[in-house]
């Protein structure tokens, strides 16, 4: 796959960066086009180590706008797609965004990408589109569990699969699709549970736990992330789905937050249970069994190694977070007023 063009939407986000440096650190030979609307999500910085290279362009603009997106694919070979709004508290605040990203930019860059032959379509989805698992069982998603999405972030994460799926059944796009689970790691915007508890602990500022804090999620290291998204595009099969998951056993969030107080070293009774989230979905575990074995991928990043790492980057760089929680307080201010 050498001297590629990669059309990488979404880019300047919390995976979406991560996959840039990711890449163009392993593929050299290959350019990358990171079209991004900069929403609150997106920062430029992140790519600072390789805004001033020949073969990177980054391009801000919406995935919904088609002229942009058309221009910019008659170029592209491949197309990575992480632009989404990807927040699910966000989505119960305000769902029409959530609608307009990631159902209507989707079917504007499947369209594109069919007019102008890409010869990959790589889609980055969610494993909460199969909905929420019963807490305290042993069952896993996996490719064929049923798509059962309850939140509207799900739900439109769930119609662009289909989606993407339907221009591979229809016109014979050639997509592959992963659904992962919960990253975490360096650069994630401090909205999500594990970079909010670190801010937060720092701020010396309780940690928000949302009800009994029993719920579950299948955590993955962002660069185990990377790495599968890489084994997908080398190796992976035309109109095949795979799920993608990190190496942690069920873990409730209480755990997942006192884990960071003990990295820390701070006490438990910083963590504050508040009122719950509508819908929450109790539990997420991932069976990544077939990309390990159709395509020889697996995680490698233990939860604790993982942890340990995103809290040190969290130290390091507070610059780099502590203006996006000022700037954004009017949201948290909005989501946790009345919690307590
Ligand atoms: P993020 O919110 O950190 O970043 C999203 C990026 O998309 C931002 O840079 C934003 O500016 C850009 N964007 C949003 N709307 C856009 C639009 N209309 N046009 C162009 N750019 C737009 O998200 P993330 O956590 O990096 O997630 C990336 C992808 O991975 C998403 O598709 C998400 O659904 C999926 N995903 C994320 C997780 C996770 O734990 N973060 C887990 C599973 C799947
Ligand atoms: P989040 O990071 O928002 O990811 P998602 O909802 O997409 O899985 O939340 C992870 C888990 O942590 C989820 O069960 C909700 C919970 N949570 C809290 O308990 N408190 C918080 O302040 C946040 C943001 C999340």
């Amino acid at each position: 796959m050498a001297n590629q063009t990669i059309l990488v939407t979404g880019g300047a986000g919390f995976i979406g960066s991560n996959f840039i440096l990711y890449w163009m650190n392993n593929h050299p030979e290959d350019k990358i086009i990171n079209l991004d609307a900069l929403t609150y999500a997106g920062n430029t910085k992140n790519l600072a180590s390789v805004s001033d290279l020949p073969n990177y362009i980054f391009v801000e603009g919406n995935i919904t706008d088609r002229e942009l997106v058309d221009r910019l694919m008659a170029s592209c070979d491949i197309v990575v797609h992480f632009a989404a709004e990807s927040h699910v508290d966000r989505s119960i605040l305000n769902p029409d965004t959530f609608i307009q990203t990631n159902i209507i930019g989707t079917h504007v860059l499947l369209e594109s990408a069919l007019h102008n032959d890409i010869k990959h379509f790589h889609h980055i989805s969610t494993d909460e589109v199969f909905g929420s698992l019963k807490l305290g069982s042993d069952t896993q998603f996996s490719e064929h569990t049923p798509y059962d999405p309850r939140s509207p972030y799900s739900a439109s994460k769930a119609s662009s699969d289909h989606l993407v799926r339907a221009y591979g059944e229809t016109y014979g796009l050639n997509y592959t699709i992963t659904n992962c689970s919960n990253n975490y790691g360096e650069y994630q915007f401090p909205e999500k549970l594990i970079p909010l508890a670190i801010s937060h602990i720092l701020a010396d500022k309780p940690v928000p736990v949302y009800g009994d804090g029993l719920q579950v999620r299948d955590w993955l290291y962002v660069q185990d992330h990377c790495t599968a998204i890489e084994k997908v595009l080398q190796s992976g099969k035309s109109q095949e789905t795979y799920v993608v998951g990190g190496l942690t056993e069920d873990i409730p969030n209480i755990e997942v937050v006192k884990t960071i107080l003990r990295i820390m070293k701070k006490p438990e009774d910083m963590l504050i249970h508040v009122t719950d989230r509508a819908g929450h979905d109790v539990r997420y575990s991932v069976n990544w069994s077939k990309i390990e074995s159709d395509l020889g991928w697996k995680p490698s990043v233990s939860f604790e190694e993982g942890m340990q790492k995103t809290v040190a980057w969290y130290l390091a760089n507070e610059a780099w977070w502590k203006p996006l929680v000022s700037a954004n307080a009017a949201y948290f201010k909005k989501n946790y007023q009345g919690r307590e």
